[in-house]
This record gives structure tokens, C-alpha cells and sequence, in this order.
């Protein structure tokens, strides 16, 4: 057998465009794990793959490193099939909280993993931790215990799950390549291959208030996550989605958990609610069920479902959402149709009142958020609220309100309906 070669030939073949054979992958990703290749070198890989991107053959050997550095979760035998979908992540984006609940309504079991608020977009786990009690830094069994006792769970990785990717993605923050495409790929995919799924929807957001903006850019992160699990025999496919509005009208952690109980109750804002049941029929389509999604919502057997779920993750449902107050509101300019509500700049002004992390060890503030009393398209008087700014009492709103300055446009025509779902990349 060949002798292994070092690192730093590995790193230089990787800045030259050559590609690696997988065991020298797996070699480089495990001598991390392991503390033999250090900080620097395993960065200066990754800044390589940032410029000189992976093959095919490449990209798969690093997804089932990273998915292999740990445990699985052994859900055991379940007499449903486990589906589960992850979003690139949104302005308003509360989907997970309606969906999961709702697809275990439905008969299959959720145990999603999710993640917690990144930039200007929120974190699905920072939004169920506003319900008081509620805790998602759970164990690998007590993940299992919850999907088995009730069908879903929304929790973090756990420390054995994956962690290769847990100490990839600190590296990527702090050098500047979180943003390359196969390394997001190979991210996601390793977390999902680690829960154990069967069928799995992507939902790659695009728009001023998504990672990314560009739609070409967001159709290949959708061909290739889509291409990777089929790799791990996952049914999956992605729905390249709108993301230059806020989904919904609530942005901010309790006032998102709150819409998501109305829509979780049948009502809830119209695009959200279309979004869910978009990705729940998917689902059901992938993991070949048949149900009525619109009924497990009216009928109340979602929001069973997701009331068990926060008990059983240690909430109260019973205890009243740790709401803030309205501190502003930002008015129309003009009579006429709203043709532009900024999610990018929404986000920001949401992050500025404390929905997200300014530093990884950072509590979010559950009382901060905005809620967009108009959404695009719809008509608004002069001097009508089109946004409230919510905090603490007593905030400073004006950090807010700047970020705000350009967020809306009011135009004399209603802009062009622009659809939810730009498209759909089939299975694999
Ligand atoms: N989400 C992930 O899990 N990983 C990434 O690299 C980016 C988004």
C-alpha cells in the first residue's frame, strides 16, 4: 500500500485544481477530527475548494467523511416513513414550525435537525425556544424518544452527530468560506444522511433575504443537494423558492411562533400557508402517502401534534408567548401599491433589535421583531402603518427604523404578481 501523503500535498494539489482520490477526503477530515491536521492547513483546504470547487466524486467522499465522523440516529423500526426538509433559511421563514408538526399529523415521523438564527435570517431553534420551557439541545435518545413518543422533533445536531461538520462549519465562519457551494452541500447533506431520513425536500431560498440572491447560483445548490443524497439513497427533491419578501407578515422569534399557531389552526397569512402545503404535498408525493394536508390543518391535528411536541421538549404551550411592544411604526409615503418590502433590509432591522446572534454564545431576544402590516402588492393610504417595529419597552427603535429606511417602495400600479415556488428540481 502506498505510504499516505502529507497534508500540505494534499492542500497544494487542491490550490492547483487537481482533485483528490476519496481516502485522501476521508483523510484530511478525519486527521482534523483528530487534531492531526491543524487549523491553518485544514482552512487553506477550504479556501482552495472555495476557489477551485470539487468533483462529483470529491464532493460525495467529503459528505460521507462528515457523515461518518459520529453516530447515526437510530430511530429503530417506525410504522411510517421518516421525511424530513431543510431550508437555506429565511426572512420570516417559519415553515419548519407548521410543517413538521403537520407531517407527523399526516402519519410520517420528522426528526428534524435544525439550526439556529445565521446573519440576518432566523434559526428555527431560536423561534421554538421562545415558547417558554421549551429546550432543543437534546441528546441523540432523547431525540429518538420524542420522534417515537409523538412522530416529530425540532432539535440541534447533538454533539456526536456529525461532528466533523459541526467543527467544519466554526472554521468556515471564522475564514470566509461558508459561502462556496459544494461545501454547503456537502453540509447539509452529511446532517441529513446522519438523522437517518428517507425522503427529503430542499427548500433553497432566493431573494434579497436569503444566502443567496442570485437564482442561477440557486438552482445549481438545488441540482447538486438533490444529486448528493440520491447518492445516499434518499428520496429527495427542492423547490427553489421566492425570498425578496418576508414569508408571512411576522419577523422576530415569538411573533413568528405566533403565526405559526394560527396557521397551524387553519388561518395564518396566505403565502405561508400555501408554501406549507406546497411542501407537504411534495412530501407526501416522495415518500408516496396519501393525505390531506389542508384538513390535518383545519381540523386541529397539526396544531395536537406540535403541542406535543413542545411538551414533550419540556414547554408549556399553556404559558403566555414572551411578546414585546409595538416601539414604531413606519408609515406610507405616498397613496398607491406597495411594489417593494425589502426582506434583506427587514432582516437586518429585526437582527438590529436582537432576533439573532451577534456572537455564537449570544441569547436572542424573543421580543424582537417586525411585523409587515402590507405585504407587495397591496394597496395603502398615505400615512397608513406598512410596518411595526417590536422590542422590549423601552427600546431604542431607531437602529431599526435606519434599516428601514429603504425597505418599502410605494409605486402607482401593483407590481407583477411574482409566483412562491420558481421551481421545482425533480428527484433523483
Ligand atoms: N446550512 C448548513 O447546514 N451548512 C452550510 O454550510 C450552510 C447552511
Amino acid at each position: 500500500m502506498a505510504a499516505a501523503r502529507a497534508a500540505v500535498e494534499l492542500i497544494a494539489d487542491k490550490r492547483q485544481g487537481r482533485s483528490l482520490p476519496p481516502e485522501e477526503i476521508h483523510q484530511l477530515v478525519d486527521g482534523y477530527l483528530h487534531d492531526q491536521i491543524s487549523e491553518a492547513q485544514m482552512a487553506s483546504w477550504l479556501m482552495a475548494v472555495c476557489w477551485r470547487g470539487l468533483s462529483q466524486p470529491e464532493l460525495q467522499a467529503l459528505t460521507v467523511s462528515m457523515a461518518t465522523s459520529g453516530s447515526r440516529l437510530r430511530l429503530g423500526r417506525l410504522p411510517g416513513p421518516t421525511v424530513d426538509k431543510h431550508s437555506t433559511g429565511g426572512v420570516g421563514d417559519k415553515v419548519s414550525l407548521v410543517l413538521v408538526p403537520l407531517m407527523a399529523a399526516l402519519g410520517c415521523y420528522v426528526p428534524q435537525l435544525s439550526g439556529r438564527a445565521l446573519g440576518a435570517t432566523g434559526g428555527t431553534l431560536d423561534k421554538l425556544e421562545s415558547i417558554p420551557g421549551v429546550c432543543c439541545d437534546l441528546s441523540s435518545s432523547e431525540i429518538v424518544r420524542v420522534v417515537r413518543e409523538v412522530g416529530c422533533v425540532i432539535a440541534a445536531a447533538s454533539p456526536d452527530l456529525a461532528p466533523a461538520d459541526r467543527r467544519l462549519y466554526a472554521l468556515r465562519d471564522s475564514t470566509a468560506t461558508v459561502s462556496s457551494l459544494p461545501l454547503i452541500a456537502s453540509s447539509i447533506v452529511s446532517k441529513k444522511v446522519a438523522e437517518g431520513v428517507q425522503c427529503l425536500l430542499f427548500d433553497v431560498k432566493v431573494g434579497s433575504g436569503a444566502l443567496m440572491p442570485d437564482p442561477d447560483e440557486a438552482r445549481r445548490l438545488a441540482a447538486t443537494l438533490t444529486q448528493l443524497a440520491s447518492g445516499f439513497q434518499i428520496r429527495s427533491s427542492a423547490m427553489v423558492t421566492a425570498m425578496n419578501q418576508p414569508l408571512g407578515r411576522a419577523v422576530g422569534n415569538s411573533l413568528e411562533v405566533k403565526e405559526a399557531l394560527d396557521t397551524l389552526s387553519g388561518s395564518g397569512p396566505h403565502d405561508l400557508r400555501e408554501l406549507v402545503l406546497a411542501e407537504a404535498n411534495e412530501l407526501l408525493r416522495l415518500s408516496g402517502q396519501k393525505a390531506d394536508p389542508s384538513a390535518a390543518l383545519e381540523g386541529g391535528a397539526a396544531r395536537e401534534r406540535f403541542t406535543a411536541m413542545v411538551r414533550a421538549q419540556g414547554g408549556d404551550p399553556s404559558l403566555p408567548l414572551p411578546l414585546g411592544v409595538r416601539l414604531a411604526t413606519l408609515d406610507a409615503p405616498r397613496m398607491g401599491f406597495l411594489s417593494r418590502l425589502d426582506a434583506g433590509a427587514i432582516g437586518l432591522a429585526a437582527w438590529r433589535l436582537g432576533s439573532g446572534h451577534r456572537a455564537p454564545s449570544e441569547r436572542v431576544d424573543p421580543a424582537a421583531g417586525i411585523i409587515c402590516l402590507s405585504k407587495e402588492g397591496e394597496a395603502v393610504e398615505r400615512g397608513q402603518p406598512l410596518l411595526e417595529v417590536w422590542g422590549r419597552p423601552g427600546q431604542d427603535p431607531q437602529p431599526a427604523l435606519l434599516a428601514l429606511q429603504h425597505a418599502v417602495r410605494v409605486g402607482n400600479s401593483p407590481p407583477q404578481p411574482r409566483p412562491l415556488v420558481l421551481e421545482q428540481v425533480a428527484s433523483a
